[in-house]
């Protein structure tokens, strides 16, 4: 690949750079990048480190390459439900809007007609790794498995195990079913063919839905499912309304906060994925930093449902690994741009709000710059998903999961969402990458790669 690209560093820096090549092997992993290279010297760079016969991939201008974005929370079968169910809160919502939703996919062909559909539209938003919860049922969170191997996305896939404080027509049986059934997702997603890198794009990952839908022997055996295999990820939600805190609270009086119930049960750790995290008392922020779990941010689910907002810069203050979820159909858009224009509107909040003889820190009660959002939406969501290693910025060795962004419109001019904005767009890639992050959508979204294979955009 040869042109702009944008590379994520940390919070307050990434790298633009307008004339990079950029080399992708056959497994789809990065081999090497080289800056400032004019277009006259290129072959020669390529002859250099012995490429030859290689597919060269040259952006125009109006095009930059940048990493895929990482969506850490999301629910495949509230996609139907999406954009329905704003006037409710937390609770009422799951009983009248989410649940009926999901019983449906009870039907494994509900959820075969259902699915390619959730998982292409998320795709086709930019998302290249995202964590999936499914249903509760395996048979068609097998089939979402399924799905988002064929279609080639890197995913977890996890299904809910709720076997209490749920409707009659939505809830396990018993812990035995609920952990037999996730014992048999877990055993099929591993049988799923690990591509051509010799890593499985698809991961399962263990989804207690939250607290209030498990009881006390299930949770004690998914913690021990967890305990039987450190890589096992586990996903679930956190504090995000008060009804919520208070109700999870009263079901368990020995533990003193809603972070102690899931470490109580050895569900707090490394790769554990805590959603929304919006109510969280001190002591608890304590223990999430101690086990190193991750906090997915869900801002457009946090004012949909009326939640409230996650103060995000006092965990970034106090080095909690921090991503961005969608969090559909609680969010109503299952793109991370969406997620990330709410995260900025979140930051602002907090600055409004924020008490100014309180306020110290780098990022507790300040704006999210630029820099920070694109970090969050990618390098950030990789740690949260413990996979920085592999994926969330370019670097020899990671893979390449990469989104191709072109703000021109179809003659070839700078624009976005088809409103030519004139020449002014091509002043910089910093504002390139600003006004797509902030008004660009799936048609600035021409090609979407992961693991080096090209899996959807809007190419033209
Ligand atoms: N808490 C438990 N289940 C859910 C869900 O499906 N969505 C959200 N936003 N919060 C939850
Ligand atoms: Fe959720």
């Amino acid at each position: 690949f040869y042109g702009s690209v944008i590379n994520p560093d940390n919070l307050t820096l990434y790298k633009a750079s307008s004339n990079s090549l950029l080399a992708v092997n056959s497994e789809g992993n990065i081999e090497w990048i080289v800056h400032d290279i004019q277009d006259f010297m290129v072959q020669e760079t390529l002859l250099q480190h012995g490429c030859v016969d290689v597919e060269l991939v040259a952006l125009k201008d109006g095009q930059f390459i940048m990493p895929g974005f990482i969506d850490t929370h999301t629910h495949a079968p509230q996609l139907p439900n999406i954009g329905t169910g704003a006037q409710y809160e937390l609770l009422d919502w799951l009983n009248t809007i989410t649940f009926p939703m999901e019983a449906k996919f009870a039907d494994n062909s509900f959820a075969e007609s259902a699915y390619p559909g959730v998982v292409r539209r998320t795709i086709n938003t930019g998302t290249t790794t995202c964590c999936y919860y499914g249903s509760l049922h395996l048979g068609s969170t097998k089939v979402l498995a399924d799905v988002v191997h064929s279609l080639g996305q890197r995913a977890f896939v996890g299904k809910c195990n709720m076997d209490r404080n749920s409707p009659s027509y939505y809830k396990e049986e018993s812990p035995e079913t609920s952990l037999r059934d996730t014992k048999s997702l877990i055993a099929y997603i591993n049988t799923l063919d690990a591509g051509p890198a010799g890593i499985p794009l698809v991961r399962p990952i263990i989804t207690p839905r939250f607290a209030i839908s498990c009881s006390n022997p299930l949770l004690a055996e998914l913690g021990k499912l967890a305990s039987s295999d450190p890589s096992l990820h586990i996903q679930t939600h956190i504090s995000e309304n008060k009804s919520e805190v208070t109700f999870t609270k009263s079901l368990f009086p020995e533990c003193n906060s809603y972070a102690a119930v899931y470490d109580s049960f050895k569900l707090l750790r490394r790769n554990t994925i805590l959603a929304h995290a919006v109510h969280l008392e001190d002591g608890e922020i304590d223990l999430i930093k101690e086990r190193d779990a991750g906090i997915s941010h869900c801002p457009t689910s946090n004012f949909h449902l009326n939640s409230g907002v996650a103060p995000v810069g006092k965990y970034l203050d106090k080095g909690i690994k921090v991503g961005l979820g969608t969090d559909v159909s609680g969010g109503y858009s299952p793109s991370m741009l969406n997620a990330i224009r709410n995260a900025s509107i979140a930051s602002k909040i907090c600055v409004m709000q924020a008490d100014d003889s309180k306020s110290s820190g780098q990022y507790k009660d300040k704006q999210l710059s630029v820099a920070s959002l694109l970090y969050l939406a990618t390098l950030g969501g990789a740690r949260v998903c413990d996979l920085e290693d592999r994926v969330g910025s370019f670097a020899p060795g990671k893979c390449f999961d990469a989104l191709i962004v072109d703000v021109r419109n179809v003659t070839g001019n700078p624009c976005l969402w088809g409103v030519d904005v004139g020449p002014e767009m091509t002043t910089s890639l910093d504002t390139m990458l600003e006004r797509f992050i902030f008004c660009g959508d799936d048609r600035n979204i021409s090609s979407v790669y992961v693991q080096g294979r090209r899996i959807g955009g809007a190419s033209r």
